[in-house]
């Protein structure tokens, strides 16, 4: 199950990248805006980050199919690594989608909200889809069961499609997914180190360096020594 980060600051995704086991990098409009930064640039100096193994996700903003293809082949050539590209599921969108295949441009099928537009994506030929957890629940919908459903049906349907479910608002979201079968998440930095958030750790680390240390009365890196 992959771990991806959805967002466009190279510096928490460098934190971040340092320290978790990360897969890839997510973006979208609202996101790259946020960093008043050139576009091309930015992507660059986030692929640098992320080097040129992991997955990095680019939302196209052409309206037409056409318009669409052109924007993803143009963000593929200029970006080195593995890139996928984020394309709506319009009906320009699904039609983008279908030519970016024929192309061997992989694409993730975005602003996802029901099962059956994630089918249609993934027939289309989308390699990923991204439901929207946390906007499906403010729509009193039920963003989780909409993960399951997806994965059900592309297991049931052997679809070779994999679903990157986003838009999470808190952890308990994403402990939901990560039981639903998905095959990734994607998330605010803030979100990814929350995975490993508890208070008890940090007094528990405490304790037992404490009654080490009153013992031993130093922390070695060689254990055997201080015995
Ligand atoms: O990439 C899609 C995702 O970022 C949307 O998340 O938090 O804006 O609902 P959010």
């Amino acid at each position: 199950m992959k771990i991806v980060i959805d967002s466009a600051n190279a510096e928490k995704i460098r934190q971040l990248n340092k320290y978790f086991p990360i897969d890839g990098v997510t973006t979208n409009p609202s996101i790259i805006v946020k960093e008043k930064k050139p576009f091309l640039p930015l992507l660059q100096e986030i692929r640098g980050v992320i080097g040129d193994e992991k997955e990095l996700f680019v939302q196209a903003v052409a309206d037409e199919a056409e318009e669409i293809v052109e924007e993803a082949c143009g963000i593929t050539k200029a970006l080195a690594g593995p890139v996928l590209i984020k394309v709506p599921v319009t009906a320009e969108g699904i039609k983008a989608i279908k030519l970016l295949k024929e192309k061997g441009v992989r694409t993730l099928a975005t602003t996802v909200y029901t099962p059956m537009s994630a089918f249609v994506a993934a027939k289309a030929g989308a390699e990923y889809v991204a439901p929207y957890v946390n906007r499906i629940d403010n729509l009193t919908g039920n963003g989780v069961q909409v993960v399951e459903d997806i994965t059900r049906i592309f297991t049931a349907h052997r679809l070779p499609c994999k679903v990157l479910a986003a838009s999470f608002k808190n952890v308990q979201q994403l402990h939901q997914v990560c039981l639903s079968g998905a095959h990734g998440i994607t998330a605010a930095p803030e979100l990814i180190q929350g995975l490993i958030e508890h208070p008890s750790v940090a007094s528990d680390v405490q304790k037992f360096k404490e009654e080490w240390m009153e013992q031993y009365g130093k922390v070695s890196t060689d254990l055997l020594s201080v015995l």
